[in-house]
């Protein structure tokens, strides 16, 4: 018998353990922070299973914690959750059935413990610690879940099409323990992810995204991607992504398989940064090649545009994947947009002017932007990833001049519309967009310095060309006519 009561020290678990005693129920810490105790993956999340009621025991716990402490109850599903410092406690009656992952339906039998281990998703997720004194801290594990966590493996407790058929979201959560866990899946849990793939439809994509993005936060994204793939999920969940697949050759030239390519994006950035984002606009960095793809004699395959056609089709892609229309689709967008500018400039001679619009462009998010094109750089020639690379220094070493002499970063124009309009008394109109826009260009272009004084020379220049004349003189900032 396994006994885990050296990991079960914490007060906070021999709270619970004297409340049940007074309270007469018995009761059992249960999945994932079983699993990741066993594994040594430090977790607050904590799951218990009661045989009786969860509200009840949980009220009871919350007073035992005292002062400020409250249960917050969700009757339908039959469910309290505590918050205790930075602790989350949730509490459930032990259930037959297991409506409650996945329907709105209430809960209606109770059962034992065992009836509730079988109803859960993994043989890894179904182990439960005991909190009775006469068992303190035992491990129960009817589906050997020890030995499967031992042996990373993945598998239902029950038939996989019952399990799955609970709740289909079980297919993605398969595979996203696998990709976080580096875990294998089972061949019999494996194969019913591919029968029964099409039932995730009736799942919410907002569950769908969410596991979706801990597979794309984890260590090695790509490999919960290839076994999206394979079984068939990611054509449902995610059709764009999988017509990066394939390879095609015309007069024995070929083009490289997109699908892969990216991925190999994904799992470089994902060795270097967190940001879900930056990892998201690796996935979509290309995902406009396969619409752009031609092939042109002489020159081979080629996607032109597909950095801004790309970008165009972030918004439809992240409405329909529910992901969030804010910022974040528009920091997305951004990149993708931007992912060839840093690889173009490294292959030109690099001007000052360039290196500012970029700049300018990216703004904060240059840095970003740099590692993501870092990281597209997946070429099996080593001579060219060199290249590549030393290329890439020389273009960051001008980024670091520019932005030292010009400060280019999250820069604005110093003319504004309101000096524009009071200068020559016009009114908000297209054309003080034209002359703003027009400074802003002479700037970067390096054509006129980066001040008040010569920016208002040229504004003066420009609107004596389109005949507008001059009402009143503004100074800059400090006051100073100019
Ligand atoms: N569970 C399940 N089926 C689901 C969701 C959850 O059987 N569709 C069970 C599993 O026993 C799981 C537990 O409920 O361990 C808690 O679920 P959750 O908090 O979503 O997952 P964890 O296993 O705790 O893992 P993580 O915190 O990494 O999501």
């Amino acid at each position: 018998m396994h006994n885990y009561a050296d990991k079960l020290e914490s007060k906070l678990f021999k709270t619970v353990a004297d409340v049940c005693k007074n309270e007469n129920v018995n009761c059992f810490v249960i999945g994932g922070y079983v699993r990741d105790l066993i594994i040594s993956r430090p977790s607050k999340d904590v799951d218990f299973v009661v045989l009786g009621s969860g509200i009840k025991l949980a009220r009871k716990v919350a007073e035992a914690f005292g002062e400020g402490i409250r249960a917050k109850y969700f009757k339908n599903f039959g469910t309290a959750m505590i918050q205790y410092d930075d602790w989350i406690l949730e509490f459930v009656g032990a259930r037959r059935e297991s409506y409650r992952w996945n329907s709105r339906k209430p809960i209606v039998e109770n059962g034992s413990l065992s009836d509730d281990q079988r109803r859960r998703d993994f043989t890894i997720n179904a182990l439960s610690i005991s909190l009775q004194p006469k068992d303190y801290g035992e491990l129960f594990d009817p589906f050997n879940g020890l030995e499967d966590i031992k042996n990373k493996i993945i598998r239902t407790p029950l038939d996989p099409d019952l399990t799955f058929s609970d709740d289909p979201l079980r297919m993605m959560r398969a595979i996203r323990f696998a990709t976080q866990l580096g875990f294998s899946i089972e061949l019999n849990t494996y194969k019913a992810i591919g029968r029964n793939k099409n039932r995730i439809a009736i799942v919410s994509p907002e569950r769908v995204i969410d596991e979706l993005n801990l597979i794309i936060l984890s260590d090695k994204p790509s490999k919960g991607f290839k076994i999206l793939d394979e079984t068939g999920l990611l054509k449902i969940i995610f059709p764009k992504f999988t017509e990066l697949k394939g390879v095609e050759v015309i007069s024995g030239k070929a083009h490289k398989d997109n699908f892969y390519h990216t991925l190999q994006v994904l799992d470089n950035l994902s060795l270097k940064t967190d940001n879900l984002w930056l990892r998201w606009s690796a996935l979509l960095h290309d995902i406009a090649k396969p619409v752009t793809k031609r092939y042109e004699q002489g020159t081979g395959w080629t996607f032109h545009a597909h950095e801004f056609i790309g970008a165009k089709m972030v918004p439809g892609i992240f409405r329909e994947l529910k992901l969030p229309m804010n910022d974040r689709m528009r920091y997305v967008q951004k990149l993708v947009q931007l992912h060839l500018r840093p690889i173009n400039l490294a292959e030109d001679i690099v001007t000052d002017s360039a290196i500012r619009r970029l700049l300018y462009d990216a703004g904060d998010d240059i840095d970003d932007l740099m590692m993501l094109c870092d990281a597209d750089i997946t070429s099996k020639n080593d001579a060219r990833v060199k290249r590549y690379l030393k290329n890439f220094e020389n273009v960051r070493e001008k980024l670091r001049e520019v932005e030292e002499k010009d400060r280019m970063r999250n820069w604005q124009p110093p003319i504004s519309g309101e000096v524009i309009m009071e200068t020559f008394g016009l009114r908000p109109s297209k054309v003080v967009g034209i002359i703003k826009t027009a400074i802003r260009e002479a700037i970067l272009d390096g054509n006129i310095e980066n001040s008040f004084e010569e920016a208002y020379k040229y504004m003066l220049e420009q609107g004596s060309k389109k005949g507008f004349e001059v009402k009143k003189i503004i100074g800059n900032q400090e006051g100073t006519p100019s």
